[in-house]
């Protein structure tokens, strides 16, 4: 079953445990955090009290996607809310496979992002050994909103590929500009976890259950 993860990024911060609740009955749902700095990307959203006070309300699995430009600060100080997964960019730290293991030892997953211009090359092939997810973005990280880069299908399918080859069971989780005309491809070409923000959240609430399912 497909992975769902609703970014709050699009949720109505003045009534984020009304949103939150909305999902309560969903199965295969993780709800995606977007940490931003307003120095790796031009805009800034959450901290850790509001991470926090989240994990209070929902048994649903949370999903840290750190668009920071010092991702290896925010392990050790995050690691006692609760978060399922951390997924830090590729791009912003020079010792990526020790920032892997020091995730690890404090978070029952650990992910790596790359930005629409970074190529799955980048990766040394041994790295996929170690991680549990791979978030491939489909937008430049920083905003809701805005549409689906076409070019990084060639990349979900080349994880796929590494995934295959390797015999490896990591997630290929893609972000950013997701909808119900899009989602097909992007599964069919090795996706397991679809992050999702307007789509599922420019509704009333009521409709956000039926926008999840509607992804599925
Ligand atoms: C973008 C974030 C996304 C964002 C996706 O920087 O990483 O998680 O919330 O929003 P939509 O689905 O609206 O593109
Ligand atoms: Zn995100």
């Amino acid at each position: 079953m497909t992975i769902i993860a609703p970014s709050l990024l699009s949720a109505d911060f003045l009534n984020l445990q009304r949103d939150v609740e909305h999902f309560n009955a969903a199965k295969d749902l993780w709800f995606h955090l977007d940490l931003m700095d307003g120095h790796y990307v031009p805009n800034l959203t959450f901290g850790k009290t509001v991470l926090k006070d989240l994990h209070k309300v929902t048994n649903h699995k949370l999903d840290a996607h750190l668009m920071v430009s010092n991702p290896q600060d925010y392990v050790e100080v995050l690691s006692d809310i609760g978060i399922h997964n951390f997924t830090f960019h590729w791009e912003t730290v020079s010792h990526q496979d020790c920032l892997v293991r020091e995730i690890k030892k404090l978070y029952p997953s650990v992910g790596i992002s790359l930005n629409p211009a970074t190529p799955i090359e980048m990766i040394p092939t041994y790295i996929f050994d170690h991680i549990d997810l791979l978030l491939i973005m489909s937008v430049n990280p920083g905003f809701g909103g805005q549409s689906f880069i076409d070019g990084v299908i060639d990349k979900i399918k080349k994880a796929k590929k590494i995934r295959d080859e390797r015999n490896l069971n990591f997630h290929i989780q893609v972000d950013g500009g997701i909808n119900d005309k899009n989602a097909p491809s992007l599964v069919a070409a090795g996706a397991s976890i679809l992050v999702a923000g307007s789509y599922i959240f420019n509704t009333t609430p009521s409709e956000y259950l039926r926008r999840v399912n509607s992804l599925r």
